[in-house]
This record gives C-alpha cells, structure tokens and sequence, in this order.
C-alpha cells in the first residue's frame, strides 16, 4: 500500500541562539494563562488515573496510539488527550472495547499538562512517561511559538520529570526539541531514524507509507 503525504519542508530557520533565549524566559513561577479547565481535570485525573503510574499519550488524534499503549503496559494507565473533539469522539472499530486502563478525553493540553504537574508535584499523580506522537511541525517561522519546545508548555513537559518519547517526519523539530532539552533541561537525549514494525498511529502509517523518513527522540527521565 502506498500514502501520498508530503515531506515537512521550511523556507527558514530560527537560529539555536534565539531559539535558546525563548526557551530560557518560560518558567512554571512566571506562567500566567488563565484556567478555567484545570482544576476540573485535576479532579477527573485523581479520580480516574490514581493508583497506577500514568503513560501520558498527548495530541493523541483519534486514540489509537493510546490504545494500542494500554494494550503494551497493562500494569499502568494510559491517559490519551486531544483537543478535537471530532478525532477523539471518532467512530473507530478499537473504541468498541477500550481497555480499563486506558482514559481517552477530549482537553486542550495547556489545561492538561499544568494540571498534570500540579498533581505530580503534589505527589498524588505519578506520570512515568510522556509520548509526543506526530506533533503539528508549525514549520513556518512565525509558527515557532507553536512548537511544544518553544511555547510555554515546555516548562510542564519538563517539569513532570519523566521520559519523553517524540516522533516526527520533521527531524528538524526532533534537533531543535533536543536542543532545548539538554541546554534549559539539561536532560540527556538520543536522536535517531525510526523504522516501524507496527505503526503506532494513523500519522505514523500515512509518513511511512509515503515513503518519508521518520525519527524518534528519547529525552532520559531526571535522575
Ligand atoms: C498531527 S496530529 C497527530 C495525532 C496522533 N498523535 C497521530 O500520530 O496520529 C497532532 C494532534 O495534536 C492535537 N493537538 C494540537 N494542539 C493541541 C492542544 N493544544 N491540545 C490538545 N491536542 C492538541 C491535534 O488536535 C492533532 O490531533
């Protein structure tokens, strides 16, 4: 079977020196975004995710990633989120029987991950590993502040501690992400090319049946 995605390409590039200083300002202290959603997720997350340790699936489209994790790690819970409700309330053959340990919601992640660290660092949550599957690029330079590394979620992605696992058809995103984790994080990370054996996601499948070259970048949990 072939897919007809086209390869991520960027006319232009944010230097590692800019990217670093936008990095550098965010801080979890200094965070302002109101939240109307937060304490509400709290709440549905101690209910419904305490006692395991969490696999955290975010942007996780139509939740299959979050599914077939469930599925692999059956002693933890697996928390997917996205913010469409179209992809999360999709009709899909796997959500006829999900797993117990698998919470699937609809929730825009600058909600999710605040509240996410709030309940880690009140040791009530335990989230043991973030995947980051297939993020949108944003690969327009004016679209930087969009990419996870240089928003303000950077600070709640690191600041839960725990192994990150981020997959792209965009090595670029992957080098930059890199970047940032192991200057602001100062975390240890491996980059390298990525050949599934099982897609993992519907993205995954589409980019490699398109014949593009896909990568994956572990950034180590904090010792
Ligand atoms: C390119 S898709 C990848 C989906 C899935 N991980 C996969 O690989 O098939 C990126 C997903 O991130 C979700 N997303 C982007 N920004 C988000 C946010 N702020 N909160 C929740 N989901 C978000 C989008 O709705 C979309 O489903």
């Amino acid at each position: 079977m072939k897919a007809f995605s086209k390869p991520v390409t960027a006319s232009s590039y944010i230097s590692e020196e800019d990217l670093l200083k936008i990095a550098g300002k965010f801080s979890i202290d200094t965070y302002k975004r109101p939240s109307l959603e937060k304490e509400g997720l709290k709440d549905i997350f101690k209910e419904k995710l305490g006692g395991k340790s969490v696999i955290f699936d975010t942007g996780c489209g139509i939740g299959e990633s979050s599914y077939k994790l469930a599925q692999l790690h059956p002693d933890k819970m697996v928390l997917g989120i996205d913010k469409s409700v179209s992809r999360i309330e999709r009709n899909n053959a796997f959500k006829k029987g999900l797993p117990s340990n698998l919470v699937l919601m609809q929730a825009d992640l600058q909600d999710a991950w605040p509240a996410l660290y709030e309940l880690q660092t009140q040791t009530e949550l335990n989230v043991c590993k973030q995947y980051i599957l297939y993020p949108n690029p944003w690969p327009k330079l004016k679209g930087v502040k969009r990419r996870w590394y240089a928003n303000p979620m950077l600070s709640f992605i690191l600041g839960l501690r725990c192994e990150i696992e981020i997959r792209s058809n965009w090595q670029k995103y992957l080098e930059d992400f890199s970047l940032v984790a192991k200057h602001i994080g100062t975390r240890e990370c491996s980059l390298s090319e990525y050949v599934p054996e099982e897609y993992l996601t519907p993205f995954e499948k589409k980019y490699h049946l398109s014949s593009q070259t896909l990568h994956k970048l572990i950034i180590d949990g904090e010792k």
